[in-house]
């Protein structure tokens, strides 16, 4: 069983020899591994059981080491990188050919970001390599949100989880490609497309949910917990079931279930805090006493349209 640990040291010296950790981020966690080394991003794929189709996002503590594995960067996504990093926004920019292209998926761009996380800047700062890190789960589970996630999916193939507390954001990254000036939103995410908007215009939003997807791997059903999901009307998709064996997951309001069925996003309508807990809800309820999960959609303005986007997902 891996170790869960607070020591950086440890993580570096895994991650120098070729081995993958867990490692800590605002986002989610990541299952991390030197980007450049090919054995290393392989062995990813391997203890994910990620098909090699969904390239991987590569992360780093500097702008500077962002140049040392992209061609450039383009104006507007330096407005970009200037406003949200270290953030949860991933750019895809063009990437320098000594990048794997198993990194890729043998697309011609890179996906990259600056994580805002102290314990990652530190491991990241102590690496010449930056850190590939999809999030830590089994491919097409619910993403972790705290080394304890991690252990309990993934502790008997990795040898080490850093330790970094719960996931302040608790969504993925908003990832952002580039058609010429138009800034393209091909995952929703962490940070907010009102926000994005207000730094560079108007945005298009390409969400892809197609099962196969051709940029970035956003299947149609991912984040799924091991019951069926359901998003509605909360009380209409109660009738007939019972309620002792239903999970529900509401925005702010309780539901007729028992108490320890019943996850409420945040009673106070904060959608930060509707954020954070999602993941967790999802697996909260996973548990054998229940059968199936109902959910509500929450208002879709600002963090709301991605945890709209993931409960959609985690239904299909
Ligand atoms: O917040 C996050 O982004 C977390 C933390 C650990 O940083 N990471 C994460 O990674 O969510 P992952 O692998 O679960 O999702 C990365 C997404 C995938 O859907 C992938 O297809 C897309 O990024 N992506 C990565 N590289 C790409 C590329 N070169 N072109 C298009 N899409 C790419
Ligand atoms: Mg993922």
């Amino acid at each position: 069983m891996a170790e869960i640990g607070e020591s950086i040291e440890k993580a570096v010296s895994f991650l120098k020899k070729g081995e993958v950790v867990g490692m800590p981020t605002e986002t989610v966690y990541g299952l991390a591994g030197n980007a450049l080394d090919e054995e290393a991003i392989l062995k990813i794929f391997d203890v994910k059981n990620r098909p090699k189709f969904d390239p991987l996002i590569a992360h780093v503590d500097s702008l500077r080491k962002v140049e040392t594995i992209v061609e450039e960067i383009p104006n507007i996504a330096h407005k970009l990188s200037d406003a949200f990093w270290p953030g949860p926004l991933t750019l895809l920019l063009k990437k320098k050919s000594h990048v794997p292209d198993l990194l890729t998926s043998g697309h011609p761009r890179v996906a990259v970001r600056i994580p805002d996380h102290a314990t990652a800047l530190c491991l990241l700062s102590s690496l010449d390599f930056p850190l590939a890190a999809p999030s830590a789960n089994p491919f097409g589970y619910v993403s972790p949100t705290s080394a304890l996630h991690v252990q309990r999916q993934l502790g008997q193939k990795v040898p080490y989880i850093l330790e970094g507390g719960e996931c302040l954001v608790g969504l993925e990254s908003t990832i952002v490609g580039f058609e010429g000036n138009q800034v393209v939103v091909y995952r929703l995410g962490g940070i907010e497309v009102e926000a994005l908007e207000a730094v560079v215009g108007a945005v298009k939003v390409q969400v892809n949910t197609s099962s196969n997807p051709s940029a970035p791997g956003m299947l149609k059903s991912h984040y799924s917990p091991g019951k069926q999901v359901e998003v509605g009307n909360i009380a209409e998709l109660l009738k007939g079931k019972d309620p002792h064996r239903t999970g529900v997951i509401s925005f702010m309001e309780t539901a007729d279930v028992p108490r320890e069925n019943l996850f409420r996003l945040s009673a106070a309508g904060d959608m930060r805090e509707a954020a954070r807990n999602l993941f967790k809800a999802l697996r909260t309820l996973d548990k054998p006493e229940i059968d199936s999960i109902v959910a509500e959609y929450v208002p879709a303005i600002g963090l709301g349209k991605a945890i709209n986007d993931r409960l959609q997902r985690a239904a299909v």
